[in-house]
């Protein structure tokens, strides 16, 4: 059997939820392989709204199981808390998720580290969700991050906390001026929630390659996108994982012959939260429009997210990057109404056409083509022939420009809102 990979391919925000909340219906196992509470991800069942985090969009159906991969920073708190969100709405979640044994902690320590951080860089902030994400992947290339799989062991817990608050309390205190971390009352939560989960605690990459074996499917579930991967994205504004194929393979340890589709999900124009460069931007009035056309709000921290036009370089990097095997073009129903809408087809430097996405984006200028917009409503079609001429014009000269067959075309936030191409 294969797995199927489902990537962001812009600066997050993409719609990925929506998408592998459609696809999940035939899965068997849906996994989050990198990133954290970060993420926020919605999905829209008839009139009911969810928003995830860590829990992989999968766990509406109710035989998917939800694994949480190695490569997931897992912050106790916000775990706990969907789930108890979830049990509210009358979604027992707890025994259809497994978590990685293998994957990292997100102390409370990090996400004050991440937020003092913030408050003390000024100008140079990167505008991060302040879950504490990057100062946990931190810790962990330090070698000096906690495990899952070390809440499970008393004597050992102990001892490995110990070693990391010495650490940490050092820089809480002579760096950020704040009150050390006290030992016993972390030490007793982190024991308790291991107790709580040690029933769930698996060698997901075992049990993942095992159920692919035996012909069972698995969907992997990127958060973020390519632009703010941590090696291809716009650096230092990424987050601090690899968003792509590679960390999928990383961050979930399955084969990557299992690998047989990578989709990529896009929106019709860009959206990007925090702070960073944004070629396509449109600023002003007109951002403000397109911002208020699509809610464009963030689903984790509600930050106003900035909007601009289609971006060619950015899909052209994802494709490349990713192994894109098709793309799902979201928010379409969002564009109806313009007049003209623009795309940008090509990056400059100093006048001159660049080959590729750069590794800086700095002085970089957009080219742009203008394409006929359409005025009607879109978001009732179910096939390509329901949608006016000039939109369809605008999905061919997409594919054509990405270079990447569009498999889906989204025209709402629901499931049923969606056209296979
Ligand atoms: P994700 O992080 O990539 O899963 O995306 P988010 O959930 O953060 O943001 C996407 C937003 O757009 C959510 O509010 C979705 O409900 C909504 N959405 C997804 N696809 C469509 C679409 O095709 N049309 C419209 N109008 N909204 C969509
Ligand atoms: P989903 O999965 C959009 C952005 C933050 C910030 C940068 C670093 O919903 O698409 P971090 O907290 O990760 O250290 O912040 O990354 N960011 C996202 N932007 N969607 C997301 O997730 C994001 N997760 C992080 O705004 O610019
Ligand atoms: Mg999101």
């Amino acid at each position: 059997m294969s797995a199927k990979l489902v990537v962001g391919t812009q600066w997050g925000d993409e719609g990925k939820a929506k998408i592998i909340d459609y696809l999940s219906g035939e899965i068997d196992y849906i996994v989050r392989y990198q990133g954290g509470a970060n993420a926020g991800h919605t999905v829209k069942v008839k009139d009911e709204t969810y928003i995830f985090h860590l829990i992989p969009s999968g766990i509406l159906y109710p035989d998917a199981i939800c694994v949480i991969g190695n490569g997931v920073v897992l912050d106790p708190t916000a775990f706990e808390s969907e789930l108890d969100s979830l049990k509210e709405r009358g979604i027992d979640a707890f025994h259809r998720v497994m978590l990685s044994e293998t994957c990292h902690i997100v102390l409370p320590l990090h996400r004050t580290i991440d937020e003092a951080r913030e408050a003390q860089a000024a100008g140079k902030k990167i505008g991060t969700t302040k879950r504490g994400i990057g100062v946990s992947y931190g810790d962990k290339v330090t070698r000096i991050g906690l495990r899952l799989g070390d809440l499970l062991e008393t004597g050992y817990l102990k001892e490995r906390l110990g070693h990391i608050l010495e650490i940490k309390n050092a820089e809480i205190t002579r760096i950020h001026g704040l009150e050390k971390i006290e030992f016993n009352e972390l030490y007793e939560s982190l024991l308790a929630f291991g107790d709580r989960v040690r029933p769930i605690v698996k060698n997901t990459s075992f049990e993942l390659n095992r159920a692919l074996g035996r012909g069972k499917s698995v969907l992997l579930e990127g958060a973020q996108g390519t632009g703010l991967d941590i090696d291809f994205g716009t650096y230092p504004y990424v987050t601090s994982s690899n968003t792509t194929t590679g960390g999928a393979i990383a961050g979930s340890g399955i084969s990557f012959q299992y690998l047989k589709d990578v989709i990529g999900i896009c929106k019709a124009y860009v959206t990007r939260v925090g702070e960073g460069p944004f070629p396509t931007e449109i600023h002003g009035e007109a951002g403000e429009h397109l911002r208020k056309l699509g809610h464009e709000f963030g689903a984790t921290t509600g930050r106003p997210r900035r909007c601009g036009w289609f971006d060619t370089e950015l899909i052209r990097h994802a494709a490349r990057v990713n192994g894109l095997t098709g793309i799902a073009l979201t928010k379409l129903d969002v564009l109806s109404g313009y007049d003209e809408i623009q795309i940008g087809v090509a990056y400059k430097r100093n006048g001159e056409r660049l080959d590729a996405f750069p590794g800086m984006l700095e002085n970089v200028e957009v080219e742009y083509e203008s394409m006929p917009g359409w005025k009607q409503d879109i978001s009732a079609a179910r096939s390509l022939s329901d949608l006016p001429a000039p939109c369809r014009a605008y999905i061919e000269r997409l594919q054509e420009l990405s270079g990447v067959p569009i498999s889906f075309v989204s025209v709402g936030p629901g499931r049923d809102d969606t056209i296979v191409v």
